[in-house]
């Protein structure tokens, strides 16, 4: 029973919307229920895990990875019931992929940790337009 209370409030935490479909897992006399997103939202916590590795990677000053082509799935991906694609996810899309794109270019005279931070700091604005929920987690992404 406390593990579920657990598991629902870390739901309810980390996603926009409480509405979201759960699928039931019996095991054995337990049950689990357990939390399955829309495309966009298992698109939205692969950036997260990305950026988590990325920002080691802008710390150590050095990076070994490539801009993900899959984050351009941003444009396509299916969204929770309850949202849609509209004028301002669109434009604030636009500008993420740019900004995180910015940071795998080598002739930059901006710094590496401040174009990371301006990728991070579109994830945080966008959110602040939908999707106020996970900001905090977000936040911890940035360099300080
Ligand atoms: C253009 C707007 C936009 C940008 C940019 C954006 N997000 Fe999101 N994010 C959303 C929306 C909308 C959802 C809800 C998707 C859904 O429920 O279908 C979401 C959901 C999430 C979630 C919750 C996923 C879940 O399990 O429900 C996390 C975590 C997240 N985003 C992290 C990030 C991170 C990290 C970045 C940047 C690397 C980022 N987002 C960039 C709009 C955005």
């Amino acid at each position: 029973m406390f593990k579920y209370f657990c598991l629902s409030v870390l739901v309810l935490m980390l996603s926009c919307n409480t509405s979201e479909k759960k699928v039931t897992i019996v095991d054995g006399t337990k049950k689990y229920d357990v939390y399955q997103g829309s495309e966009m939202a298992i698109l939205m916590r692969g950036m997260h895990a990305f950026n988590l590795q990325l920002k080691k990677e802008v710390e150590n000053g050095k990076i070994t990875t490539e801009f993900p082509e899959e984050f351009l799935k941003i444009y396509t991906a299916e969204f929770s019931e309850s949202k849609s694609r509209n004028s301002t996810f669109d434009q604030y899309s636009g500008k993420f992929i740019e900004a995180q794109k910015m940071v795998f270019t080598e002739d930059s005279s901006v710094s590496l940790s401040k174009r990371y931070n301006t990728a991070i700091n579109l994830c945080i604005s966008c959110h602040q337009t939908e999707c106020t929920g996970p900001i905090p987690k977000i936040k911890k992404l940035l360099i300080k």
